[in-house]
């Protein structure tokens, strides 16, 4: 390919949609472009380049970047602008937004970003010949993991860092593995350089992603990932990652997400209830509280399972805080199957729960296989009642907190003001209080008193060190 040399600084903006993985690509991606010389803008409207780094979870999210892609219209029939579509939507939806929207110059797949600076000069190059041509690259691999690139982080706190890219996992609702790709495991020892790199920068927190953590697996010795679990004598699996990275001087704080119900490991739990660094904190996705749902959905564990995964988890360590993921109105659930659900999450008592809507996503399993058959009243209905009961539960857990004294990680300003902190708990509760008198500086642990709570906040004050 020809490489397209940079002959002044174009000006990036780029709008992140989704999950953090999400945010992390948008780093990498950062990281590529910054290497071929282009310079970033927070304002859309001095950008020569606006990229879109997209998700294709849920109609919603579709339907958001169909809204700016609106926007972008009037500002592109008024001067030179490169408009790019990355992430799932690009990988997914490649045919619909080449024939629908001319204003797409090109599109990059989540395994495609290295081709992305080549792509956008070269759309730089036609448009400014008055020329159409667009620029896709949509392949998705079974090696690429960015291992060598170092993401061009902005939160000087947290630091994501992808441990797996794909998904082998086919939940029959759900699009990732066909945007995402196979699974596969980053080097560990690349993993734990860039923690140390990280700690040098100063962050304090590092959150490990990947879309089923408990899949991790590499073999050191072979250097090469393996394939199905338990085949020959894996040497690195999650737990002795995340441990590994744990111990890494000067790190404080070690998050993760997401592990799957089904195989949740022994050895990940002793982690996290026993490592100090570990933040005693499991987002356990649940989707349904139905055997037949789960079944549907693809899942491989029934409701019995997952509430004794939760009752060994709180009996290895009680303080650790579970949040889950919700799916109402999977395609046929019934009202009984879905009051299933709402008892599970009512006897479980989540710290969170992220309800949604089931929204049919194109080549998923559930698409092909079950019609999508319960109305829009009605999934909103259950929507409504579970995150209703869920409100009363996260409440009741965040009183619970009041008058105890909880090690926060300061992150920066409060929302509502700055003449407050907002932090975080280890248990991952956002912490707020005022800076009144606080020598405390973002990524300090401080001992906060907690006075008052809300569903969502608790709210406290700084307690002597
Ligand atoms: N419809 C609704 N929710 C979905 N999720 C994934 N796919 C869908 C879908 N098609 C939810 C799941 C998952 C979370 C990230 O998004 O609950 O855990
Ligand atoms: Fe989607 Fe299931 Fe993979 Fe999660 S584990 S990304 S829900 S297929």
């Amino acid at each position: 390919m020809n490489l397209v040399t940079i002959d002044r600084a174009y000006r990036v903006h780029i709008e992140t949609f989704g999950c953090q993985m999400n945010e992390y690509d948008t780093e990498l991606v950062r990281s590529l472009l910054k290497a071929r010389g282009f310079t970033f803008t927070e304002d859309r409207e001095r950008a020569d380049v606006v990229l879109m780094n997209t998700c294709a979870i849920r109609e919603n999210a579709h339907s958001k970047v169909y809204g700016h892609l609106a926007e972008l219209k009037a500002l592109k029939r008024q001067r030179h602008l490169v408009v790019g579509v990355l992430g799932c939507m690009a990988q997914n939806l490649k045919e619909e937004l080449t024939e629908t929207e001319p204003l797409v110059d090109v599109l990059a797949g989540p395994d495609s970003y290295r081709r992305l600076p080549d792509l956008l000069l070269q759309a730089i190059e036609v448009q400014e010949q008055g020329l159409k041509q667009r620029g896709m690259a949509v392949e998705l691999s079974e090696y690429e993991t960015y291992d060598d690139i170092l993401p061009e982080r902005t939160d000087g706190v947290n630091a994501w860092l992808a441990v797996m890219r794909g998904c082998d996992n086919f939940c029959s609702f759900c699009v990732v593995p066909y945007t995402r790709g196979r699974e596969r495991s980053r080097d560990p020892q690349g993993i734990i350089r860039e923690t140390e790199h990280l700690v040098a920068q100063g962050h304090k927190q590092v959150t490990l992603l990947g879309q089923n953590v408990n899949s991790y697996q590499f073999d050191a010795r072979e250097g090469a990932r393996l394939g199905a679990p338990g085949a020959g004598g894996c040497d690195w699996d999650f737990a002795r990652l995340i441990t590994a990275v744990a111990d890494v001087p000067g790190i404080e704080r070690v998050r993760f997400t997401s592990p799957h119900p089904k195989d949740f490991p022994p050895a990940l739990l002793d982690a996290v209830a026993g490592h100090p660094k570990i933040c005693k904190h499991i987002h356990l996705p649940l989707q349904s509280g139905n055997d037949r749902i789960l079944d549907l959905m693809g899942r491989s564990y029934t409701r019995t399972e997952y509430l004794d995964l939760v009752d060994g988890i709180r009996k290895r360590n009680a303080e650790i805080a579970l949040t889950t993921d919700i799916i109402c109105g999977f395609c046929s659930e019934t009202e009984e199957e879905f009051l299933d659900t709402y008892r599970v999450v009512q006897d479980v008592g989540f710290h969170a729960a992220y309800v949604f809507k089931y929204s049919e996503r194109k080549h998923t399993i559930a698409a092909r296989k079950y019609p999508d058959d319960v109305s829009e009243a009605i999934k909103s209905d259950r929507v409504v009642r579970i995150v209703d009961m869920q409100t009363g539960i996260a409440f009741r857990i965040n009183q619970e907190m009041i008058g105890r004294t909880i090690a926060t990680m300061v992150e920066g300003d409060a929302k509502r003001s700055s003449s407050q902190w907002k932090g975080r708990a280890d248990n991952s509760l956002t912490v707020v209080w005022e800076k009144d008198g606080s020598r405390a500086r973002p990524g300090d642990l401080v001992p906060i008193t907690v006075s008052r709570a809300s569903v969502t906040t608790l709210f406290g004050t700084e307690a002597p060190a």
